[in-house]
């Protein structure tokens, strides 16, 4: 049918306020109180995920940054090996398959020209299988692949992906868990993730909760040119995710940097006029992240934090460090993409962009 945008003014905001709700429809019927259903991955699945012995993950935008954030997750839970590429580069390059490669496209429309050539090229060097983990019913990844994870996110209008996205990660993470139990995951583990995924759309709900927040905080970025995104580990992709937003519908230049690379380079563009917005749950990470984000501080950047609630950073005002609910760390890059997606929509509204069809861009680039 026809999309409507509703009571909102532009499909991306229905969409950012849609994903407690297909979060709940990616996760139902595939895991029980406490555990990952081996059904969650069709018929074929069980057989094929005995034998995985490496991840091989292609996508493009803002799907391969939830392959990035995938890799995290399979190599710290699967112990697997996992690599992840840009399509337009996996198929153009000479590349090597391990033996008894799992090789998975992610993709909203499953019909990415690169992602499409990237599997038929994968698939001719040998596989063990081939999934995808797609938003589109009957498209072509789906059509070409061997596994098929759908997202259940419902048509996606906007250009800039949201509900795609962290329905994703949610299907990724019962991925990882799926392999992960066939490396040793224990019970309890596993248990641990999947209670925490039963909280997962409630805590999205307390993200978007700082909506009014956010949108004043965007009028600090509305005259700004550049900015920086930071993270550490899976959050260095949720950084890259969040900038990737901003340049996408506000056309501000947005880079994200891991934030251990700071001293690398990027700390000489530190100055006054360019914000620097970090993504800062509580986890291992947290103790050096602080402390690069002091280096940043001690050359007169401005700094934008979105924390655990236990944080508390300098002298950081409620405009400049925002706090959000303790997050279990397995679903850390969920949740905090959505303050992420918030930002650069209020930012692209205040500056009167076409936030749906931002210029030049696609929704789905079909030709290469
Ligand atoms: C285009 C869209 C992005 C999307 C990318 C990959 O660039 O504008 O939002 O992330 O394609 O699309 P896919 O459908 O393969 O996820």
């Amino acid at each position: 049918g026809t999309a409507s945008k509703g009571e909102y003014k532009h499909f991306m905001l229905k969409e950012t306020f849609e994903q407690p709700t297909v979060i709940k429809q990616c996760l139902e019927g595939r895991i029980s109180a406490t555990k990952v259903l081996d059904q969650a991955f069709g018929v074929k699945a069980a057989d094929i995920l005995d034998q995985v012995e490496a991840v091989q993950i292609i996508a493009c935008g803002t799907s391969y940054h939830s392959g990035m954030v995938t890799k995290y997750w399979i190599e710290k839970y699967a112990g697997i090996p996992c690599q992840v590429e840009v399509a337009s580069e996996f198929r153009y390059r000479h590349t090597v398959i391990a033996k008894n490669t799992l090789l998975i496209t992610i993709s909203q429309s499953g019909e990415t020209a690169d992602t499409l050539a990237a599997l038929r090229k994968a698939k001719e060097q040998g596989l063990l299988a081939s999934m995808t983990v797609c938003n589109v019913p009957g498209s072509s990844l789906v059509r070409e692949s061997d596994l098929c994870l759908m997202t259940n996110a419902g048509p996606e209008i906007g250009v800039a992906s949201t509900k795609a996205f962290t329905t994703q990660l949610t299907a990724l993470l019962l991925l990882t868990v799926a392999l992960a139990k066939r490396n040793g995951m224990s019970e309890a583990a596993e248990t641990e993730i999947v209670t925490a995924l039963h909280q997962l759309p409630g805590l999205v709900e307390k993200a978007l909760a700082l909506d009014p927040v956010i949108e004043k905080i965007s009028q600090l970025f509305a005259d700004k040119h550049h900015s920086l995104f930071l993270g550490r580990g899976p959050m260095y992709p949720i950084a890259q995710e969040g900038a990737l937003k901003l340049k996408e519908i506000s056309y501000i230049h947005a880079e994200a940097y891991p934030a251990g690379e700071l001293k690398h380079g990027p700390l000489a563009l530190v100055d006054e006029d360019m914000p620097i917005i970090a993504v800062a749950p509580k986890n291992d990470l947290l103790e050096k992240l602080v402390s690069n984000l002091e280096e940043v501080k001690a050359r007169g950047g401005e700094l934008f934090v979105f924390a655990d609630e236990s944080v508390n950073l300098y002298d950081l005002d409620d405009q400049h460090l925002v706090s959000l609910p303790t997050v279990p760390c397995c679903l850390e890059p969920i949740v905090y993409i959505i303050p992420l997606q918030l930002l650069s929509y209020h930012v692209a509204v205040l500056k009167g962009t076409d936030v749906d069809q931002p210029r030049n861009l696609a929704k789905s680039v079909t030709v290469e």
